[in-house]
């Protein structure tokens, strides 16, 4: 891997021991924490009511421990093989920082994910971009065509972000086995737990074979925990290390961890909801065929629909109506985005839409 060379220097963050594992290394009852400059008193009392048993005034467990040894089982996976972030979007920054300087560069494809672009522009990178394929799809052959000795970091967003299309397992195998080893390819399953494409492969099953392969998740999108701000990364312990030098202490907060956990013990919850924005796909899919508007099969909870140029218009139009619909995206003018909602408001949104659009 071609880490910055200025990180030789840097060394990961190392917080002092908490409360429990000096409790049981010394074999104490009682640990008081005078080493932190926290409160002892805890802030008002109110916000306890709402949160029963979580400790304000400390500071977060910065190895994450539960949450690390629940997705280490769940993926299984080796516990240092995992990374959190405040949202998966900060991971994206600590990749950033970690691999690139002036001169460098980027490959991936317009559209994606925005961050991947404005975290290489911060580190002064050069960005290169393929276009889609004739299916909407990551164009991995043209990927490969643009990777030169400066190319540090290659994004393949799987289902992608805007266009819910997925690359297949076949189509990954092949891409990733001509890769440079010395390339990071960070493949984004920010939308994984929605896929029902059968072709469909996860990166983490490609990771034993291939150490430069890594995978971002976040608790954002299925698990509906968007506003707390918890994502994370699979890869080698080796990249992790490098990770950990540019992470910012304590990153994920008490709360954060926390609700990741509860979650991650009511898979069922979650995935009774993914069943329920599936049904509600194919219901928009076969209102969108009766009335003739052409959309891209979606792998994600939100599909792209053709509005025939006038994107900025029918934004408007059905935002006054009450619906927020994106548009904008790169290459994509005649095309807004809808995120999948309940099943009601995407009849009342099909409704409006079909009067307004
Ligand atoms: C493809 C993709 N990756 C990453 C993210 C970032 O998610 P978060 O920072 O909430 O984990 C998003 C959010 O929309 C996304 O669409």
């Amino acid at each position: 891997m071609n880490y910055r060379e200025c990180l030789v220097n840097v060394a990961p963050y190392v917080p002092g021991k908490n409360e429990e594992e000096i409790k049981k290394e010394y074999g104490l009852d009682k640990v008081v924490k005078i080493a932190s400059n926290e409160n002892p008193y805890g802030p008002t009392p109110n916000i306890k009511e709402y949160l029963n048993g979580i400790n304000f005034s400390v500071y977060p467990d910065n190895y994450m421990s539960n949450l690390r040894s629940k997705l280490s089982n769940k993926l299984n996976v080796n516990e240092e093989k995992l990374l959190f972030g405040n949202g998966s979007v900060e991971i994206i920054q600590m990749i950033s920082r970690a691999f690139l300087d002036k001169g460098d560069n980027i490959v991936t494809q317009l559209p994606s994910f925005s961050s991947y672009f404005s975290e290489a522009k911060i580190q002064d990178a050069e960005i290169r971009t393929i276009k889609y394929n004739e299916n909407y799809s990551f164009n991995l052959n043209e990927i490969l065509d643009l990777i030169d000795e400066k190319t540090k970091i290659v994004y393949i967003t799987n289902p992608n972000n805007p266009l819910g299309t997925v690359v297949t397992k076949d189509e990954v195998y092949d891409f990733v086995s001509k890769v440079p080893n010395n390339v990071l390819v960070v493949i984004d399953e920010a939308y994984f737990e929605f896929v029902r494409n059968e072709n469909y492969v996860s990166g983490i099953e490609l990771m034993n074979e291939f150490r430069n392969v890594c995978v971002l998740r976040t608790f954002s999108k299925a698990y509906a925990l968007a506003a707390l701000r918890i994502g994370y990364i699979v890869a080698a312990e080796e990249i992790i290390t490098n990770l950990e030098k540019v992470r910012v202490p304590f990153n994920a907060s008490t709360i954060a961890q926390k609700c990741a956990c509860i979650a991650l013990d009511d898979e069922t919850y979650m995935k009774d909801s993914v069943g329920l924005i599936h049904k509600t796909i194919d219901y928009i899919y076969e209102r969108l065929d009766k009335l003739n508007i052409e959309y891209i099969k979606t792998q994600a909870n939100f599909i792209m629909i053709n509005v025939n140029g006038a994107s900025k218009e029918a934004v408007l139009k059905l935002m006054k109506k009450g619906f927020i619909v994106r548009d904008g995206f790169p290459l994509m003018d005649n095309w807004i985005r809808v995120s999948i909602g309940t099943l009601q408001d995407m009849e009342e949104f099909l409704k409006v839409f079909s009067e307004v659009v």
